[in-house]
């Protein structure tokens, strides 16, 4: 199913690409997991990069700097990644020039691990170091091992414009918070990409603007939990209560950054990504319905339809605040299209929970959904506290009957728009023919449909005359 808040499959661990700059003679093949954020960061260590002397390659081979930007949030995830550093290992044997990094989420977890136990790697950076990468890279070319996995309660990269990696040069992504304060009990981000902070809005202004200068026509507002971004000035979210007053009193929350971006950039598809139903105000909504750039979706997980777990999970709302905040979503922005994550078989998890899950999926009748069994992660308060009690056998039936009822609802959002006429942002070629533009509504349900003189970025009217549970199928009417 479309992905939003995580990196398409087959996007994952692609190397990634940008333009060449003359006279870089490094060679750089970085590749990045996990969602969207990680990409994003992997186009800062780019752009620091390139200020050394790097070009990307598409070339394991021929690469000086291989790095990895690793995603932890499963073990599964881990695992990927593992086998991807022992390729690394093997094309080193060839080319035993080359050096090894890994950045991100497993960097941060497993620390020194890598250089110590594992030898692996020859260099290991967190999510708030890649400023020091200059120094890093240097230190590994003279033949040591270097590592940097401080965590900071200031960094926001935000003075520094990320070059697009892959970019189609119609969508690019805007990160406007780093860190995690919500402690859900299941999530390793907290731990590993650190305190919550948000970035100057002035700076976000700026990039949106500069994206729309370069001709894109769709940005994504990231961040863990973007409902709570929080501009006073700076400083860590959890220390607002002890700002001045006249800091408190001009402080810019999600909803007015919304409508900042929105004026800023007023023919600019805007999207954010990923909401969380305890901080989500109806202020946001009221920002969304206002401005006709801004996309009807919200991508909002919800993890369980059971009160009981929701509490064990630490996610601060009830099955009943849920229910409320999607009948104001629908009250507030008809036709918005819905999104959920979900974990099946959390400690504790009975039948009666999953049937929560399944009678709430019901009554949301969500458009996408992103759905996972849970997995144990070290360090967690799940791991310390709760015992992962679910057998795989059952997490993996609670999980077939999610998805199985997800494609359901999915393919019953998509119905709604046939013989309806919808407008498509143009972002490629279809996947099964070069005869066909693939492109998204303002819903981000993909569309399909015959080209005729349109090109890559442009707006079109599409008549859907038919679809499946992941596309719409139409033509071109305006
Ligand atoms: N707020 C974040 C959430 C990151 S994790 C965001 O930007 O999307 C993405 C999803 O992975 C979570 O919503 C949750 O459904 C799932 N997830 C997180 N930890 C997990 C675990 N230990 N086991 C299974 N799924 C997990
Ligand atoms: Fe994880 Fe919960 Fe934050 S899922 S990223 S701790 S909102």
């Amino acid at each position: 199913m479309a992905s939003e808040n995580i990196i398409e499959e087959k996007k994952q661990g692609q190397a990634l690409i940008t333009d060449k700059i003359k006279g870089n003679n490094k060679k750089l093949f970085i590749e990045s997991y996990g969602c969207q954020m990680n990409l994003n960061d992997s186009e800062i260590v780019a752009s620091i990069l390139a200020k050394e002397g790097f070009n990307t390659t598409h070339l394991l081979e021929e690469a000086d700097l291989v790095l990895v930007n690793t995603c932890s949030i499963r073990e599964k995830a881990e695992q990927t990644i593992r086998k991807r550093l022992q390729k690394y290992n093997r094309v080193k044997r060839i080319n035993p020039e080359m050096k090894i990094g890994v950045l991100g989420c497993m960097a941060e977890r497993l620390k020194t691990k890598f250089l110590e136990e594992e030898k692996m790697v020859d260099l290991v950076v967190g999510p708030d170091a890649y400023r020091d990468l200059p120094n890093l890279v240097k230190e590994i070319e003279s033949g040591k091992d270097a590592i940097n996995v401080i965590l900071s309660k200031e960094e926001t990269y935000g003075d520094v414009t990320p070059v697009r990696l892959n970019s189609n040069g119609v969508s690019a992504f805007i990160s406007i918070t780093r860190g995690c304060d919500n402690m859900c009990t299941f999530c390793v981000v907290p731990f590993t990409r650190g305190r919550e902070r948000s970035r100057d809005p002035q700076s976000i202004l700026k990039e949106a603007q500069d994206l729309w200068e370069k001709g894109y026509k769709e940005i994504t507002l990231l961040g863990q939990n973007v409902d709570s971004y929080l501009w006073y000035g700076g400083g860590l979210k959890k220390d607002f209560k002890n700002a001045s007053e006249i800091a408190r009193a001009t402080a810019i929350d999600f909803a007015k950054l919304l409508e900042l971006v929105a004026q800023e950039v007023p023919k600019m598809r805007i999207r954010f990504a990923t909401s969380n139903p305890q901080d989500m105000s109806i202020d946001v909504l009221h920002s969304m319905a206002k401005y006709e750039n801004i996309c009807n979706y919200i991508h909002l997980p919800v993890q369980t339809g059971s009160t009981r777990m929701l509490e064990r999970m630490n996610r601060q709302h009830t099955r009943e605040d849920y229910i409320k905040l999607i009948d104001n979503i629908n009250k507030i922005i008809p036709e918005c299209a819905i999104s959920q994550d979900m974990i099946a078989g959390f400690c504790g998890e009975t039948e009666e929970d999953h049937k929560a899950t399944l009678s709430l999926m019901e009554y949301v009748k969500y458009d996408f959904g992103f759905m996972f069994a849970y997995s144990e992660r070290p360090g967690t308060l799940a791991a310390k506290k709760l015992e992962d009690d679910v057998p795989m056998e059952t997490k993996k039936r609670r999980l077939s009957e999610i998805i199985n009822l997800q494609q359901k609802h999915g393919l019953y959002r998509m119905q709604q728009f046939v013989g309806k006429t919808v407008e498509i942002l143009i972002e490629g070629d279809s996947k099964k023919s070069s005869e066909q533009w693939m492109g998204r509504n303002s819903q981000n349900a993909v569309a399909v449909f015959p080209k005729t003189d349109e090109k890559i970025g442009d707006l079109v009217m599409v008549h859907i005359d038919d679809c499946t549970s992941a596309t719409l199928i139409g033509r071109r009417v305006a």
